[in-house]
């Protein structure tokens, strides 16, 4: 394990030099850079009750500091990546739940482009519902959208990437089909509705081309993750560790070229709808990692899913199998967001703030459990 993650953000060998003729002049420049020590100065711990209604507890910044739920993973394999974790040692949990984080971005956004090097999920353990995704603020849900960039459940091995949308959302279905300059979908499409009026909570989705989600996925060492959204769509790209595209392990991507060294995406949201745009659905999004466990989606389909002879409920396996959730953390080598230089989002003719003087303004009312970075060290994993 420890060598293929070695190989992080090793070149990828197979650029060619025929595709750097397509480079656009468009570039993105970085706009923040969420990494080491600074990442909990810019997140904020969610610890009110699961809007999924899972048995799980949400714990504030101070509570998840001194109980290990949050810090930095000190093996050397992930490098001082950022920690989020679930309780896997207490067995008295009930009624509220075991103990978990969900922590969320201070900062909202609009056309972007996010990367995140997730070097271990909390995947493939029945029972834990992790996410790393992004929430629209400001309305209620989901007028301002959801787009879930690793979604799972259970023992799931492939990655399923949802959009979900007020109404009127719908995308085409684009898997397999050859799009502008020879690039086309990996994954594929298996919902095209979007929208909460007439497709109910499922939203659309579409299913990863490799595993790319739990077990698997973190024995390979996880992945880099790029997601897009402009006014082409919503495009999610999940690179193995040994194709990592150059420009993206420099720190200037550059998905224009990406019928070169990028690839097809592995999802890619293309609006049919023709009365809206995307811009009209998905707005001030938050960055938002979590590990629910159990929940509305897990509940409904326990009996028949592959962890129903575990036991009776989702519920009682949560609470008296703790050990198997030491497994159940996000490993986070950093999460980068880039956006065009004509965007409004950002004055981004500013400097570029260094992730330890970023202290951006916070209304939420989460903000009071904002405090400066903390240096536990988790050296267990
Ligand atoms: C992609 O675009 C960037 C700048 O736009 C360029 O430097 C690079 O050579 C292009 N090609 C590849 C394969 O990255
Ligand atoms: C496709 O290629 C054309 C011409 O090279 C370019 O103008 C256009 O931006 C490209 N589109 C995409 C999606 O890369
Ligand atoms: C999309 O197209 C692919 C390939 O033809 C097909 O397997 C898949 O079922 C389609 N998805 C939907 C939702 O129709
Ligand atoms: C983000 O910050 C880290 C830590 O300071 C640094 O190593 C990395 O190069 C930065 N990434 C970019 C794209 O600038
Ligand atoms: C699943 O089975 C348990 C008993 O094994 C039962 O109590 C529960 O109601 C069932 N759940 C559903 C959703 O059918
Ligand atoms: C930004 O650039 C895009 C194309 O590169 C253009 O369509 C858009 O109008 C520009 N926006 C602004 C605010 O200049
Ligand atoms: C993002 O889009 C929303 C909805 O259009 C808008 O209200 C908001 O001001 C935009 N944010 C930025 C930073 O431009
Ligand atoms: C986190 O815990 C460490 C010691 O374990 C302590 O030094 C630090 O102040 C704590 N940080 C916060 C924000 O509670």
């Amino acid at each position: 394990m420890a060598s293929n993650i070695l190989l992080a953000l090793l070149v990828s060998a197979r650029l060619s030099s025929s595709y750097a003729q397509e480079a656009s002049s468009a570039s993105y420049q970085l706009v923040k850079n969420y990494t080491g020590e600074g990442f909990f100065d810019n997140f904020e711990f969610f610890s009110g009750h699961d809007p999924t209604n899972g048995f799980v507890q949400y714990v504030d910044l101070d509570t998840a500091n001194q109980t290990g739920l949050a810090g930095f993973a000190s093996s050397s394999a992930f490098n001082n990546a950022v920690y989020l974790g679930v309780d896997w040692w207490s067995l008295n949990v009930t009624p509220a739940g075991r103990p978990s984080t969900r922590v969320e971005s201070v900062d909202t956004f609009n056309h972007s482009l996010w990367i995140a090097d997730i070097k271990h999920m909390p995947g493939g353990i029945c029972g834990s519902w992790p996410a790393f995704w992004l929430l629209g603020s400001g309305a209620p849900w989901p007028q301002a959208g959801e787009i879930d960039i690793m979604e799972g459940i259970n023992t799931q091995s492939v990655n399923k990437m949802v959009l979900h949308a007020d109404t009127g959302v719908s995308v085409f279905n684009v898997t397999g089909q050859q799009h502008s300059n020879n690039t086309q979908m990996r994954g594929t499409m298996t919902s095209l509705d979007c929208s909460l009026d007439t497709a109910g909570n499922s939203g659309c989705v579409a299913e990863g081309s490799w595993k790319d989600f739990g077990t698997d996925y973190n024995a390979a060492g996880g992945s880099v993750i790029a997601t897009e959204f402009n006014s082409d769509g919503i495009k999610i790209w999940n690179f193995q560790r040994d194709s990592v595209p150059e420009d993206i392990a420099s720190g200037m991507p550059s998905p224009q070229n990406f019928s070169g060294s990028w690839g097809p995406p592995d999802a890619m949201f293309v609006n049919s709808g023709n009365k809206t745009t995307f811009d009209d659905h998905f707005f001030n999004l938050k960055i938002i990692f979590n590990t629910a466990l159990c929940g509305d989606w897990i509940e409904r389909t326990w009996n028949s899913s592959e962890c129903a002879s575990l036991a009776p409920t989702c519920r009682d396996y949560v609470a008296n199998n703790p050990q198997v959730f030491k497994d159940a953390y996000w490993a986070i080598g950093g999460v980068q967001v880039y956006q065009q230089p004509n965007s409004t989002c950002m004055d981004i003719s500013a400097p570029v703030p260094s992730i330890e003087s970023t202290t951006t303004a916070g209304s939420s009312r989460h903000a009071r459990h904002r405090r400066h970075a903390h240096t536990r060290r988790i050296g267990t994993l």
